[in-house]
């Protein structure tokens, strides 16, 4: 284990006043849109609990190993999948989000959860921020690849940032899911919000996980979501 959070410092880029101060760009429509949702994912995580993808990749996690590992969550939310490993065996954990009311109330929550010293938080797109944060044992994107345009220049972020494995949560590419994301597209588009949802092709990012050098190890899947775990090959022994 090495790297992962190097103290208790939360880095926010707050706007002044609300996020009026949104540039325009496709990140900042995406943070905006999920910064109004921030209280409303804590308050369901208080009601429910986790939900069947956290499960999952909690369950191929316990299978993969990752007590004692440094943790980078991307797209982290209020942060409630790596607070749970890190109260139960991960060393540390890094989240990004995008929304920065999200980092706030994950921060708080860590707070609560006497892992102050444990976690750290950054504002902003992982995609601009990967090269000034440290790799991570194992890297984990939750329901995040789906709400981002550039799937292959995520993954590859992550992957530059990932030592061990990547577990990720993706939108199973049937009619549904498809239908569902367009209606989404237009819903957000009418309410003047530049945040659109995706359902990126999981054969893609399949392929694009072995070039890097990492083999599936776990699966699982609900109606809506397909959950699978990554692992660098191990050297050949001798090699
Ligand atoms: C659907 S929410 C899921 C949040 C959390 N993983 C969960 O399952 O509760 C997606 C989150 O990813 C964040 N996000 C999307 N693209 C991102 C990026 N490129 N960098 C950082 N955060 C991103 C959004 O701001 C949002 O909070």
């Amino acid at each position: 284990m090495a790297g992962g959070a190097r103290g208790p410092i939360s880095t926010f880029a707050m706007p002044e006043g609300d996020m009026a101060g949104c540039c325009g760009s496709t990140s900042c429509g995406i943070g905006r849109c999920f910064g109004h949702f921030s209280h409303r994912y804590t308050r369901r995580y208080e009601r429910r609990g986790l939900e069947d993808t956290q499960r999952h990749l909690i369950a191929g996690l316990s299978a993969v190993g990752f007590a004692g590992r440094s943790l980078l969550e991307i797209g982290c939310g209020v942060g409630y999948l790596h607070q749970y490993l890190v109260l139960h065996g991960a060393a540390t954990a890094v989240g990004v989000d995008l929304a920065w009311p999200m980092l706030i109330e994950a921060r708080a929550l860590a707070a609560r959860q006497g892992l102050a010293q444990r976690v750290r938080y950054v504002s902003g797109d992982f995609q601009d921020l990967a090269p000034a944060l440290d790799t991570a044992d194992i890297t984990l994107l939750d329901k995040v690849v789906c709400c981002y345009p550039d799937a292959a220049g995520l993954i590859a972020a992550t992957l530059a940032r990932t030592r061990e494995a990547c577990a990720l949560t993706l939108p199973r590419r049937h009619a549904f899911n498809r239908v569902a994301a367009h209606l989404g597209a237009g819903l957000f588009c009418a309410v003047g919000s530049r945040y659109r949802p995706f359902v990126h092709d999981p054969a893609m990012i399949d392929r694009q996980m072995r070039a890097a050098g990492l083999a599936p190890v776990f699966e699982a899947r609900t109606r809506i979501w397909l959950t699978r775990i990554y692992r660098r090959a191990l050297a050949p022994a001798g090699g």
